[in-house]
């Protein structure tokens, strides 16, 4: 099947590479001429483990491309997936559709014939519709059917989640819909993987119920991992022994610094405005990202406890920026919480992140930073260490080496990586989460 993706991010390349490689005809379209550019070159502008060989292995086939050139991209398409950004728009809280209207009304002027437009981007309830109605006023005289394919990859696992997802959500309301999007997910039907056809509010409403859902659950286990602290218990064996009810279950229960990411903060609060603009409440949710923006703070003040109760002057190593490992991504990071906080506090940063340091610069521009080249780098003569994310590369650190290249010995781990005991013989003092 011939497709044009809009938007090539995260999800816009990540699905064009795999529809791909599954066998269809895919270009990818941005505006951003650089991005393209680099993609054109063999370039990957993200990092996402997996990607630059799939996208090697499908441009050589000639099964996948790349453009700014929307009307030629569109001369044969017959599914359209739009992938453009849904940021929250900061003046309202609620999900920013103008990349969605725009992206749609350009698909509409360009089309040369009908085809199938999806929504893959994140966007509120009667989005559809909006976009159906865009394209009926600037094409009357095409009649383009639309349908939504909320998208649900993680980003560093986002070819294996795309490739061999739990489940398949498909909003649509015509035979002519329904039938392209069974034809673009053949292969992973044949494979056996699970697909729900709703109608389309159902299916925008199913992508934010679920991210919702994995930010309260970490949101729950951050907040049982406060309680273990102050009452002797230890939190990996409480989520371990919550996890063991199947009607539970252990996943997305890791306590952290705070979710972040492009997704969970922006979505959970969008979701609340879906709820008002309905006339609905959501009590669960509000509660949710109070307690998640509350935490990354509080992180901070847990650092500044650790550091007996003063980092004024101190340097501190900050191991890890991404807000999660395997990515490159910065956005709602617990660290841009974090860090202006210590340095608030008068703290001096040693900042490294195995992919992240050229992302975080752009963001992190306040005095008193020092990127450094590698951990050694950031550890040496330190104060105290702080892994804010759970890069692979910090889980075996050689913690005697890391001691003697510090001025101080403490070490906080808000991943829980470290083995702490081990540590604490060596003779940091540790600083975990929930124990
Ligand atoms: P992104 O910001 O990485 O990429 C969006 C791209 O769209 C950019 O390259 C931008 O230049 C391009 N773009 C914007 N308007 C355009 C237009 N009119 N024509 C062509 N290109 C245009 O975004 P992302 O992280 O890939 O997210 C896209 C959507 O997918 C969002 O709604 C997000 O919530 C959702 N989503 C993201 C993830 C994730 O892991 N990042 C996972 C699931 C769903
Ligand atoms: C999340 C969802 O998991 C995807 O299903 C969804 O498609 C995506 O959002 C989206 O809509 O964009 P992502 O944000 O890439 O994916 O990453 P996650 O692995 O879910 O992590 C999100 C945040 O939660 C990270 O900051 C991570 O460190 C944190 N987290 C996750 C925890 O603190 N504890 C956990 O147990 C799991």
């Amino acid at each position: 099947m011939k497709i044009v993706v809009i938007g090539t991010g995260y999800v816009g390349l990540v699905s064009g590479a795999c529809f791909a490689d599954m066998g269809h005809e895919v270009i990818c379209v941005d505006k951003n001429a650089d991005k393209i550019d680099r993609l054109n070159k063999g370039e990957i502008p993200i990092y996402e483990p997996g990607l630059e060989e799939i996208v090697r292995r499908n441009t050589t086939s000639w099964n996948l491309s790349f453009t700014t050139d929307l009307a030629i991209a569109l001369e044969k398409a017959e599914c359209v997936l739009l992938a453009v950004g849904t940021p929250t728009d900061e003046k309202t809280g609620r999900a920013d559709l103008q990349y969605v209207h725009a992206a749609a009304k350009e698909v509409a002027e360009n089309l040369k014939d009908v085809a199938v437009i999806v929504t893959k981007s994140t966007v509120p309830v009667g989005t559809g519709k909006e976009v159906a109605k865009i394209l009926q006023e600037t094409r009357p005289d095409l009649h383009c059917e639309v349908a939504s394919n909320p998208e649900f990859l993680r980003e560093g696992s986002a070819i294996e989640d795309f490739m061999h997802p739990d489940r398949i959500i498909i909003g649509a309301e015509s035979i002519e819909s329904k039938n392209i999007m069974q034809r673009l997910y053949r292969k992973l039907i044949g494979e056996g993987v699970p697909v729900l056809f709703t109608n389309i509010a159902t299916s925008e409403l199913i992508k934010y119920s679920s991210n919702a859902f994995l930010a309260m659950k970490i949101a729950y286990a951050n907040e049982i991992s406060d309680i273990c602290e102050n009452v002797g218990a230890d939190v990996s064996m409480v989520i371990q022994g919550m996890g063991m009810d199947n009607r539970i279950g252990g996943k997305y229960m890791q306590p952290g610094p705070g979710y972040g990411g492009s997704c969970f903060p922006k979505d959970t609060l969008a979701l609340t405005y879906i709820a008002k603009d309905a006339g609905s409440t959501t009590q669960i949710v509000e509660s949710v990202i109070k307690s998640n923006d509350e935490r990354k703070l509080r992180m901070a003040d847990k650092i500044i406890a650790a550091c007996d109760g003063s980092v004024n002057g101190k340097k501190i190593a900050i191991l890890g920026l991404t807000f999660k490992a395997n990515t490159d991504d910065m956005r709602y990071s617990p660290s841009l919480s974090i860090i202006p906080k210590l340095l608030d506090a008068g703290a001096k940063i040693r900042a490294y992140d195995p992919v992240g340091m050229s992302e975080a610069q752009k963001i992190l521009t306040q005095d008193g930073i020092k990127w450094c080249s590698d951990s050694e780098d950031a550890i040496s003569s330190t104060d105290a260490i702080v892994i804010l994310t759970e890069w692979d590369a910090f889980k075996t650190l050689d913690l005697q080496q890391v001691l003697a290249d510090m001025s101080g010995n403490i070490l906080i781990d808000l991943r829980n990586i470290i083995d702490t005991e081990q540590a604490s013989e060596i003779g940091f003092k540790c600083v975990t989460l929930g124990k």
